[in-house]
């Protein structure tokens, strides 16, 4: 039971600002917030950065960095006599192998600098443009109702950029239409999914725009707080965000905004997740409903945004709806696509939601080798053949083919791939990020990385004769998006290249 005068949410900031859990720190933690040691404890051991904070290197062993040598990079690190472990995924899938030292600087073998589509100022969100502080979209929507913001939302036909593709309007008039008066607007900046690193680049490249769009929603949906839940290893982009609101802060008076580092569990990315995180407590998904935006942070209606979603607003409000869904082809407005593996300019590029992966292939320089095969939406959207390479790369048409545009994280992989290897790269991630609390999910991920490991192992296919039985479970009975397509790559990669898991 809480303690009346506990204070939860203090309890991870705390811990990481002491240097983690130990059993000192979890006393000094119970004591100020008082919050009792077992829960700071159970809180605390959920969360990588909490519980291995140590100096040492994490190297990621996301897709792309093991396309590109993560292995190889962990093999000759350990020769070194370098302490350093393999993390799931680290966001800097452009930068492949990265690794980041104990001060959360990124290392790399490839140059530091990124790619984004050039400076084009009719773009909405515009990466290569320069940083415009006249906060006048902001300045528009104050004179406006929010009805009539909300309308122009709705006219633009914006859908969430963090996965799911749900109507951004939809969520606004769900938490305008609640009778409770105290809401807040969250950001889910935690991205974590392997192949994606677009929200990462506006945060560093367009922080004024993300805070614009956090108060012209704060505005709208009668917030007064802002919580922006940022990724642990987001230390310069959580900075780029400060710094604006240190000298451009007059503009957004009236609206307080906070932030959260988070502590390395890639499922507080999942937004009650998230919430639960930001209420001081294991990572772990809510059931649903209720929604956020019914009870969501502190049990009050909750608007939860994507960073790129948020970032599409002052745009919207300034220039109007129907101009930002021209951007777009079948569906509305300009898309953020991620792409690395085997392109020769890995990086995020602004193109029409609804390019084909040749397109988006074009921006990036073209392909490296011969391409087999992709995965169009990060590694919870399985793999498709390279014959799929005209397909638009949107919500409706990435469903049609079993598949899900998610996070626009694109990894592209040429023919030295071995889809069986690919596929147990993917299921090691999930057995590794499933949160536990789910027995399909828990134990589906597990059988799964298990089984896959035993193919690699011995070549026999009847290591993996119950796989897709247990694929069946972990969709049918997890609560979240993690359980229920986890199974995706490898029943994608033997569904469309079965001569990849035949007898070795
Ligand atoms: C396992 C899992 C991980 C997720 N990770 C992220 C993430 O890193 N960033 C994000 O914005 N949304 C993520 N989502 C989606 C969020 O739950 C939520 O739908 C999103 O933040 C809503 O914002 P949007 O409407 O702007 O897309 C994840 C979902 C699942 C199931
Ligand atoms: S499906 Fe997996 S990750 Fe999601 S809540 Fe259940 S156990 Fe946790």
């Amino acid at each position: 039971m809480q303690r009346p005068h506990a204070n939860r949410e203090r309890v991870l900031p705390l811990l990481a600002q002491f240097g983690g859990v130990t059993e000192e720190n979890v006393r000094r933690v119970a004591q100020i917030t008082q919050v009792a040691e077992a829960e700071v404890w159970g809180a605390g051991t959920f969360y990588t950065l909490l519980t291995n904070p140590g100096k040492h290197v994490r190297v990621c062993t996301g897709l792309s960095c093991r396309l590109r040598g993560a292995d190889e990079l962990l093999a000759n690190l350990a020769k070194s006599g370098t302490p350093a472990e393999g993390v799931s995924c680290l966001g800097q899938c452009d930068r492949a192998p990265a690794a980041l030292d104990e001060h959360l600087e990124v290392y790399s073998p490839r140059p530091a600098k990124r790619a984004v589509t050039p400076d084009n100022p009719a773009l909405p969100i515009n990466l290569g443009g320069k940083p415009d502080y006249s906060f006048a979209a902001l300045a528009k929507a104050r004179a406006l109702s929010p009805d009539a913001i909300v309308r122009e939302l709705e006219a633009s036909g914006l859908q969430g950029r963090g996965g799911a593709g749900f109507p951004a309007h939809v969520k606004w008039k769900s938490v305008l239409s609640q009778r409770e008066r105290e809401r807040y607007v969250v950001l889910n900046a935690d991205e974590g999914e392997p192949g994606t690193f677009k929200d990462r680049e506006v945060l560093l490249r367009r922080p004024e725009k993300v805070l614009e769009g956090l108060a012209v929603a704060a505005l709208a949906i009668g917030a007064r707080e802002v919580y922006v839940y940022i990724r642990g290893e987001f230390k310069a982009e959580l900075e780029a965000m400060q710094a604006v609101l240190l000298k451009h802060g007059e503009h957004l008076d009236g609206i307080g905004f906070h932030f959260h580092r988070g502590h390395g569990a890639y499922i507080c990315g999942e937004e009650t997740a998230l919430l639960e995180s930001l209420e001081g407590r294991r990572g772990m998904p809510r059931l649903k409903p209720p929604f956020p935006t019914e009870q969501g942070f502190r049990g009050k209606p909750t608007l939860i945004h994507n960073v790129e979603t948020i970032a599409c607003v002052p745009a919207i409000v300034l220039r109007g709806g129907a101009a930002f869904k021209a951007h777009g082809r079948a569906e509305a407005g300009s898309k953020l696509y991620c792409i690395s593996g085997h392109v020769n300019l890995p990086g995020v590029y602004e193109l029409a939601l609804g390019v084909c992966l040749d397109e988006l292939v074009e921006a990036a320089g073209g392909y490296e080798g011969t391409p087999m095969a992709f995965s169009p939406g990060g590694a919870s959207s399985g793999f498709l053949p390279i014959a799929e390479r005209k397909r638009p790369l949107d919500f409706k048409n990435l469903a049609a083919a079993g598949t899900m545009l998610g996070s626009a994280g694109v990894v592209v992989l040429n023919d030295t791939v071995d889809m069986a290897k690919a596929a147990l790269w993917q299921a090691e991630f999930f057995e590794h990020e499933s949160c536990g609390q789910c027995a399909p999910c828990r134990i589906g991920t597990r059988f799964t990385h298990n089984a896959l490991k035993q193919y690699a192992e011995e070549g026999d296919p009847s290591t993996l004769q119950h796989t897709a039985d247990v694929a069946w479970e972990m969709e049918e009975g997890s609560i979240c998006g993690l359980g229920m397509t986890a199974a995706k790559p490898l029943d994608s990669a033997r569904k469309h290249f079965p001569q990849a898991f035949g007898k070795r």
